[in-house]
């Protein structure tokens, strides 16, 4: 079914047909702008900024292009196209029927599964709400209002659901998205990278890299789900989620790009001289990478996990691309996770492949964050260099699951306590680094200029040069 703009809110739901749902929605609506004005970017809502919006759904142009002021975003409820073979892909109803409404045994546990979904979509444009001011160009700024944008439209596919088909309940979850707040002390988002401040654009592109990065493979596992508008939903969000990657991708490149341009012209890799010359050092870009990286693994849970087995088995929640896997029951098959032995050292445990859903991934995760560390070691060598960024171990640093609060370095080995004390500051961006970012970050805001920290995109977007007027302020 085609977008319909007429409507107060787009969407490709035949929202019209259903005058309650339509209605409570629009209820909905001016709340949302509300939280929008008081929580979203400050202080850029009369600036024209170059948006993609969303006029289809399929595949090959989705998206049209031009400036829009972000309070008159057209924001709506976009399904993917439905599938009328599709099939439960997955635990223990295999083959059967997908499900186009919520079973009664399943409607709290799904309820919980969109909830805590539709937390992060909000929360992560509180916590970006300040970068405005100190975008490195217009082109940044430009993306990180995409971005923006899109989360909240992540919010309204998560709320057309809670209207939809959970009633009253779902009304009510839906209000309490607006009020809970990133990092407020009594009502903080759900889960805790999204309680994170983001001060600086350093903290954005890992942002965007490894949390978003965990958004695109919790809406992976979700798109595999057997409650059918779920599954849609989410196949559609994944394909506006692949430009927050992108911007994580290529910021931490341009970052890279420029430091090492630096050193280059240095002649030196001394952290110190290239911070002297306005840009990022290596070590600098390693710690925020550390922490970034180790806060977005817990995003996905115990490494052995009784409500991973139970979504798995219901057909709740899957793995990632659930289709490239052999066996889609799992019962008999085991996998081994490595625990702390409680001595200093590991031991390896079999857990039931159903419990391990949480971890299985985790690892598919990582190995997606692999693929730019490779990217990036492969500038810096080609650059001459023998410094080398590296993901640290999934042990280090982890609040939830097995290594939760075990000592460990970067590299997984378990430490002693004292000795994780000491080095910790050295393996996390320490005050004088976030200083030092922060003390970069300079609102530029001319076409075609750039800040000193950061290189120029290779490309601008949708065709349009580097140099393009993505905004205009007024
Ligand atoms: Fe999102
Ligand atoms: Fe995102």
């Amino acid at each position: 079914m085609s977008i319909n703009y007429q409507d107060r809110i787009p969407n490709n739901v035949d929202l019209g047909s259903n005058r309650t749902l339509q209605r409570a929605l629009e209820h909905w609506q001016p709340e949302f702008l509300n939280w929008w004005q008081e929580l979203g970017p400050k202080d850029f809502q009369i600036a024209d900024v170059y948006l993609r919006t969303a006029t289809s759904v399929d595949a090959k142009g989705w998206a049209t292009y031009g400036f829009v002021k972000m309070p008159e975003y057209r924001w709506g409820i976009f399904l993917a196209e439905r599938n009328g073979d599709r099939k439960i892909g997955f635990g223990d109803n295999f083959g059967q029927e997908v499900w186009q409404q919520v079973p009664g045994e399943h409607r709290s546990t799904l309820r919980r599964l969109i909830v805590t979904q539709g937390d992060t979509e909000p929360a992560s444009v509180e916590q970006q709400r300040m970068l405005g001011h100190t975008a490195p160009s217009l082109y940044d700024l430009r993306n990180l209002f995409q971005v923006n944008v899109e989360e909240g439209r992540h919010l309204w596919a998560m709320v057309y659901l809670l209207h939809a088909y959970f009633g009253r309940d779902g009304r009510e979850e839906a209000e309490e998205l607006l009020e809970r707040h990133s990092g407020d002390a009594d009502k903080p988002r759900i889960l805790g990278t999204f309680n994170e401040p983001i001060r600086d654009w350093l903290s954005f592109f890992m942002f965007t890299y490894f949390t978003d990065r965990d958004g695109k493979f919790q809406l992976k596992s979700l798109a595999e789900s057997s409650f059918d508008p779920l599954a849609r939903t989410c196949q559609f969000m994944l394909t506006e989620e692949a430009h927050h990657m992108f911007v994580g991708d290529t910021g931490i490149t341009r970052v890279i790009k420029r430091a090492l341009e630096v050193m280059k012209e240095l002649n030196s890799d001394d952290p110190e001289a290239i911070r002297a010359a306005g840009a990022i050092d290596l070590p600098t870009v390693q710690r925020y990478l550390n922490f970034w990286f180790s806060s977005s693994l817990d995003l996905f849970g115990s490494e052995s996990s009784s409500n991973a087995a139970s979504y798995f088995a219901n057909g709740l929640k899957g793995r990632p691309d659930e289709s490239r896997y052999e066996d889609h029951i799992a019962l008999d098959s085991m996998y081994t996770v490595e625990a702390p032995d409680g001595h200093g050292g590991t031991k390896a445990e079999q857990i039931a492949m159903r419990n391990a859903m949480n971890d299985v991934t985790r690892g598919s995760y990582v190995k997606d964050c692999e693929m730019g560390v490779t990217r990036w070691n492969r500038l810096i060598e080609k650059a001459g260099h023998s410094f080398r960024l590296s993901l640290p171990s999934t042990r280090f640093r982890r609040n939830i699951g097995i290594w939760a609060n075990v000592p460990t370095d970067p590299s997984g080995k378990p430490i002693p306590q004292e000795e994780f004390n000491a080095k910790i500051a050295s393996w996390l961006p320490s005050e004088g680094d976030q200083a030092f970012v922060l003390s970069l970050m300079h609102g530029v805001h001319e076409p075609g200029k750039m800040a000193a920290w950061v290189a120029p995109p290779d490309r601008g977007i949708n065709n349009n040069p580097v140099d393009y007027e993505y905004v205009k302020m007024h």
